[in-house]
């Protein structure tokens, strides 16, 4: 007990914070000092400036982009429901240390067949790169250009959500004990996976400046598809449906500890592809902008061809109750949901059928009614979920 506590009062080390430092004895506070006053007025002796003319912020002046007033006062909101997306964010608190993978490793070595094992490692090295793409989205090209703070707040939230993400992956990469370097190195060889990738790559390149003015009607344009691609497909659409293979798997009794882990990161996309579309929503009615026909056409287009390609290739050989069709008439009928949300007149794909009809059961979404419902600590405990 003495021994907890006194590691407990070990000194953080300033410049090594890894590493614990020896408690130093107590000197006493330096005195202050007279020779520098604050922010750096030394040479001058002028009355410090204020910001803007210290005039109020108007809520009316905030937008998503090309906002006309102060980005670092948060209140007065003018988008309270986005402040509320981060509130509900910070439920859902977990690490994948959190949740057991014993039987996991037991199962990927003595039960999986060989296609199972082709299945479960292809979904974890397309994901894996997703999500680092995804963290680098929403803080290198998004975020800097959203003009209200609640805005950022939660994309600040949703990078580090991001990052969390791809610890989990790793996490059941290196537990299961596969080939580290071979799972990560595998999108760049295998080109039925670099396809999601590079599509997404390319359309985060478009807006991944900040040189682009979203003053000029076509840059605006670019940026709006660049961000309904990430929130309705990406996000939305192959996030959500990345993630059934192993979920089909969960229910046949194999893999749940990496089936829990994806679960609680389904929480977070389902929040991220939600918000994605009410920002989109907000940009087009306050820039008086849609998306061109055309190119929204082109986008469904390519998104399906390249998840076809890439379920082409991960259920090469269908695995009990899950098969590439499936796959890809869920993915059209998800997508169909998103553009739905987003206030598109048609559906991408129509007449496009529920082929996993068990999937939001077996994810999320039952639990989704109640999750923010549910007291805050049952989150922050970590412990296992409980979907019932
Ligand atoms: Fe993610
Ligand atoms: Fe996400």
């Amino acid at each position: 007990m003495n021994d907890t506590k006194s590691k407990d009062r070990t000194m953080l080390n300033w410049d090594d914070p890894l590493k614990p430092e020896a408690a130093k004895p107590t000197q006493p506070p330096a005195p202050p000092s007279e020779a520098v006053p604050a922010f750096g007025v030394a040479d001058s002796l002028a009355p410090p400036v204020t910001p803007l003319g210290a005039k109020p912020v108007r809520v009316e002046d905030k937008r998503v982009v090309n906002g006309m007033t102060d980005i670092n006062q948060l209140a007065p909101f003018k988008y309270p429901w986005a402040w509320n997306y981060f509130l509900n964010a910070n439920k859902n608190h977990w690490t994948p240390l959190d949740i057991n993978m014993a039987q996991d490793v037991h199962d990927y070595h003595h039960k999986l067949t060989i296609e199972e094992r082709h299945v479960y490692e292809n979904v974890l090295a397309y994901l894996t790169t997703a999500d680092i793409l995804a963290m680098r989205n929403v803080a290198i090209a998004v975020m800097e250009k959203m003009s209200a703070p609640e805005l950022q707040i939660y994309q600040a939230r949703q990078a580090y959500e991001e990052a969390l993400h791809t610890w989990t992956y790793q996490h059941c990469i290196e537990t299961i004990g596969l080939d580290q370097g071979e799972i990560y190195n595998r999108y760049r060889v295998v080109p039925e996976i670099y396809a999601k990738i590079r599509m997404t790559q390319e359309r985060l390149d478009a807006v991944c400046s900040t040189e682009i003015d979203l003053h000029d009607r076509e840059q605006l344009h670019t940026f709006l598809m660049s961000y309904i691609f990430f929130a309705a497909v990406f996000e939305g659409s192959w996030f959500y449906n990345g993630f059934s293979p192993i979920f089909a798997l969960q229910r046949r009794g194999l893999m749940k500890g990496t089936a829990e882990q994806l679960q609680y990161i389904m929480r977070d996309e389902v929040m991220h592809a939600s918000f994605g579309i009410r920002v989109a929503k907000q940009l087009m009615q306050e820039e008086g902008i849609r998306p061109d026909p055309k190119a929204l056409r082109e986008m469904w287009d390519q998104a399906e061809a390249c998840e076809a390609t890439y379920a082409g290739y991960i259920l090469r050989d269908s695995i009990l109750g899950y098969s590439a069709d499936l796959h890809l008439e869920q993915f059209r009928f998800v997508a169909n949901r998103r553009a739905a949300q987003l206030g598109m007149e048609d559906e991408p794909f129509p007449g496009a059928e529920e082929a996993l009809p068990w999937l939001a059961e077996q994810a999320n979404l039952r639990k989704e009614k109640n999750f923010f419902e549910t007291r805050v600590t049952e989150y922050q405990t970590g412990g296992a979920l409980n979907w019932d």
